[in-house]
């Protein structure tokens, strides 16, 4: 079936992902065609115009259907120059705060939110309580999240002073401090509908919508982010990434942007 799928399956992306908010380009991977051509059997459906008719008549199957577009791919202290620029410049312009909200969007394992944890509890403002809330719509990654347990691969690019204080070795894994995990909140949810929380002082979005969703719905995102983030806070986004969008906000560095 998957390989069926070669020509008919872009025009249903075509037809389905713009009415989502994604730009349909962005998803002709191999990959995400055979874990539809594998949902169509779990369902017994025969063609993609019988899934597309599930998916506008079944909200939960249009939200599976996003997870199975999803890479989920991450890593901790992934693009280290960014993470630089956060542990010097970031970091220290939250001090004084009593609270300081952070927030990751499309959190995939932890790699992202924990890696914020690791470096504030190594450098961050003493006086300062951090709150970091990370979320993501697929469920299984968030498992792993909360496991807090990886493989070395995932922590190839981070620094090696924090992998020997932060991790501990369990034979092939590598298990998280604990008191490095109690510092993030994990959530479920889809970052489209529900957006980012309010008050923030530094959001992550990165390799998400601003590599994954139309133009339309990427500018209607860093409009929520606008109005989520304080004055003086900060967006980070990907480093291959541009929002074409950045009205309210002054570049720091190739990927962090200041709320004016
Ligand atoms: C490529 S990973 C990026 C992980 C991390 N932010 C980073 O840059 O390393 C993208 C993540 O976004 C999640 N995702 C995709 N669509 C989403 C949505 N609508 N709401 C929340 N999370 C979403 C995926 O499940 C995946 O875990």
């Amino acid at each position: 079936l998957s390989r069926s799928l070669g020509h008919e399956f872009d025009q249903f992306l075509k037809t389905v992902l713009p009415s989502m908010g994604l730009d349909w380009r962005r998803h002709r991977r191999r990959q995400v065609r055979r874990r539809v051509a594998e949902r169509l059997r779990e369902l017994h459906l025969r063609s993609l115009e019988e899934y597309h008719l599930t998916l506008l008549k079944n909200p939960p199957e249009a939200e599976r259907f996003r997870t199975l577009l999803g890479v989920t791919i991450s890593r901790f202290y992934r693009d280290p120059d960014m993470w630089e620029f956060i542990k010097q410049t970031v970091l220290p312009s939250l001090a004084g705060l009593p609270r300081a909200v952070m927030f990751s969007a499309g959190c995939a394992s932890g790699e992202e939110p924990y890696t914020l944890a690791m470096l504030w509890q190594h450098d961050g403002p003493e006086r300062t309580k951090p709150v970091i809330l990370a979320m993501d719509i697929d469920e299984t990654v968030l498992r792993r999240a909360e496991a807090g347990v990886y493989e070395d691969g995932c922590l190839r690019l981070l620094p090696k002073d924090l992998r020997d204080t932060y991790f501990s070795r369990q034979g092939r894994l590598l298990q998280l401090d604990p008191a490095v995990q109690s510092l993030v909140q994990f959530y479920l949810g889809d970052f489209t509908v529900i957006g980012p929380p309010k008050g923030i002082h530094l959001a992550f979005c990165r390799n998400l919508a601003y590599t994954y969703f139309g133009r339309e719905e990427r500018g209607r995102i860093t409009q929520t982010f606008h109005q989520a983030i304080q004055p003086g806070g900060w967006l980070v986004i990907g480093a291959t990434e541009k929002p074409d969008l950045t009205e309210g906000f002054e570049v720091q560095h190739p990927c962090v942007y200041r709320r004016i």
